[in-house]
């Protein structure tokens, strides 16, 4: 496995890639590795050549308030995990690589950014898009792989790449799920003891919103409403939000129907985690 640290030896690599007529899976991440990283490196390699991995914690996607300073690196430990996946090339480029000085141009998607995180998080996917782009003109990936977890995230990249004739397919793999179905994340590492064992309320909740719906209840209040006071019995928890949409615009539904996404944000302590789920009714 090789560590490239520099956009200029990055573009020579590729295009010896390209040359030989290698194709390339690229897996986006902002390091701290986890069981959800090495999924999307196992399905890399069964569909491609040479598996990518970037390790760049992207300082225009986090809010001024939020955790950009304290996100955790480790290169050291992401490299020996991402070798133990079988990942070919760690691209590891530099903040002044990645944003010189003067840089200027910014990335918006309209459509699927408002609602979920996209109101919580003021200018957060404008930031993402940015930098995946970035990410996609020096890989030049065949194939690009995101999470289900940040569900509105990989959606967006999808309805960008698609805008922009980006040639490259984006696929969106299943969230990965720990002890008590708590979806994998580099942030449950912030978690306290207590707030580790709170945080399973998340998936608990999203399974009994899925029972419900199940149960013929349409009603998407109602079933918001039972997660929010599951959500709420857990002393360290405290809810940004919890929304049932449709997966096409990821618009607020009323009434169950057709595919939606349970989606929602919780604080355990000043650690904000995400998570959601898809179902499709009749
Ligand atoms: O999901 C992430 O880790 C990041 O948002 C991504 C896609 C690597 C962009 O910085």
């Amino acid at each position: 496995m090789k560590t490239i640290e520099n956009i200029s030896r990055m573009t020579t690599f590729v295009k010896m890639m390209k040359k030989e007529g290698r194709s390339i899976g690229l897996v986006p991440t902002m390091g701290c590795l986890h069981e959800g990283h090495m999924s999307l490196v196992r399905a890399a390699k069964k569909h491609t050549d040479v598996v990518v991995m970037s390790i760049f914690v992207n300082p225009i996607q986090f809010g001024p308030k939020e955790d950009f300073e304290k996100y955790p690196r480790d290169l050291k430990r992401d490299e020996e995990l991402a070798r133990d996946a079988g990942v070919d090339v760690i691209f590891y480029p530099s903040l002044k690589d990645m944003y010189p000085e003067g840089y200027a141009t910014y990335v918006t998607i309209e459509a699927l950014t408002k609602n979920l995180c996209g109101g919580s998080r003021p200018g957060h996917f404008s930031g993402v898009a940015t930098v995946v782009t970035k990410l996609f003109n020096i890989v030049k990936p065949n194939i690009a792989y995101f999470g289900q977890k940040d569900m509105q995230q990989a959606l967006m990249i999808k309805k960008m790449a698609a805008d922009l004739n980006m040639d490259l397919e984006v696929k969106i793999m299943p969230t990965v799920r720990g002890k008590g179905g708590l979806a994998m994340s580099s942030r449950n590492m912030y978690l306290s003891e207590t707030e580790s064992k709170d945080a399973v309320i998340l998936h608990q909740s999203l399974k009994q919103a899925e029972s419900l719906i199940k149960g013929q209840e349409r009603d998407a209040k109602k079933i918001i409403k039972t997660i929010e006071d599951m959500i709420k019995s857990k002393p360290t928890a405290k809810i940004d939000y919890v929304a049932i949409v449709d997966t096409k615009e990821l618009r607020d539904v009323k009434t169950i129907s057709g595919e939606i996404m349970i989606a929602l944000a919780v604080f355990f302590g000043n650690t904000r985690l995400i998570d959601n789920i898809t179902i499709a009714v009749k």
